[in-house]
């Protein structure tokens, strides 16, 4: 069947089975490939786009529906390409905390650091209520523990140790799921890269948000305006001075 609609402010017509993806449309056909395929069953969030302005997984919503919308992709939103993506599940970041024998991560207000095996790592990124801003507390508990999972990583021997090397690929090995277009020789080039970064160094940018709402019955977060800067910065490789400008943590 035929099927029209408007992607990203312009016209595109195709044809398409009836129970095929629109993820598949806009990757394969009209080569929006910034729009990812990840878990491939609407849990994860890759897929994610706009239809007539509400969030959809593309992966489990079906071309034929999108007839007559109107679609927005990341590319239509940020002016931006995401080349690459990887997802981690509850198991397997609890199975990667366990492979370095740990992380430690300031889990009050205070100074006090705590060690946390992959069960209590876990427990503490999902903690949300006991937190006053909800998931932006949660985001800020996510990005300690991944920064105490790099430090453990890229000291203590991980990396030299045959052993815990092993233990540490095993568990990422079977836990990170990443898109169809990042090849092995990719990432083996990233991890080459990676060698040279120091942990304390690395930054964790989020975009920044102006307030939470609803859209029909989607709960969703709204945009700073000024989140167009952050997009620029990412297309000029000028993000540090963004980050001079907005102190992101
Ligand atoms: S939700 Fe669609 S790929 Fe994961």
């Amino acid at each position: 069947m035929d099927v029209t609609f408007t992607v990203n402010g312009r016209q595109a017509s195709v044809a398409v089975d009836p129970a095929e993806p629109l993820l598949e449309v806009l990757r394969e056909r009209l080569r929006l490939t910034g729009t990812k395929e990840g878990c491939n069953e609407g849990e994860c969030g890759a897929c994610t786009v706009l239809v007539d302005g509400l969030p959809l997984d593309s992966c489990i919503y079906s071309a034929a529906a999108a007839s007559g919308r109107s679609i927005e992709t990341v590319e239509g939103l940020t002016g931006l390409r995401v080349d690459h993506l990887a997802v981690i599940d509850f198991a397997g970041f609890e199975a990667l905390v366990d492979a370095v024998d740990g992380i430690d991560v300031a889990t009050g207000n205070g100074p006090i650091v705590s060690h946390l095996d992959g069960e209590a790592a876990l427990k503490f990124v999902r903690q949300r209520q006991a937190e006053p801003l909800g998931d932006l507390d949660r985001v800020r508990q996510e990005q300690m523990a991944l920064r105490a999972l790099l430090v453990k990583t890229m000291s203590n021997g991980v990396l030299t140790d045959p052993a815990g090397l092993y233990r540490l690929l095993d568990a990422a090995r079977s836990s990170v799921g990443v898109d169809d277009t990042l090849t092995n020789g990719r990432l083996r080039a990233v991890a080459a890269e990676l060698r040279k970064v120091q942990p304390t160094a690395v930054r964790f940018v989020q975009a920044p948000i102006e307030r939470w709402g609803s859209e029909g019955s989607q709960p969703v977060a709204y945009l700073a305006p000024y989140a167009t800067e952050l997009w620029s910065a990412l297309r000029s490789d000028t993000l540090d001075t963004y980050l001079y400008q907005h102190s992101t943590g």
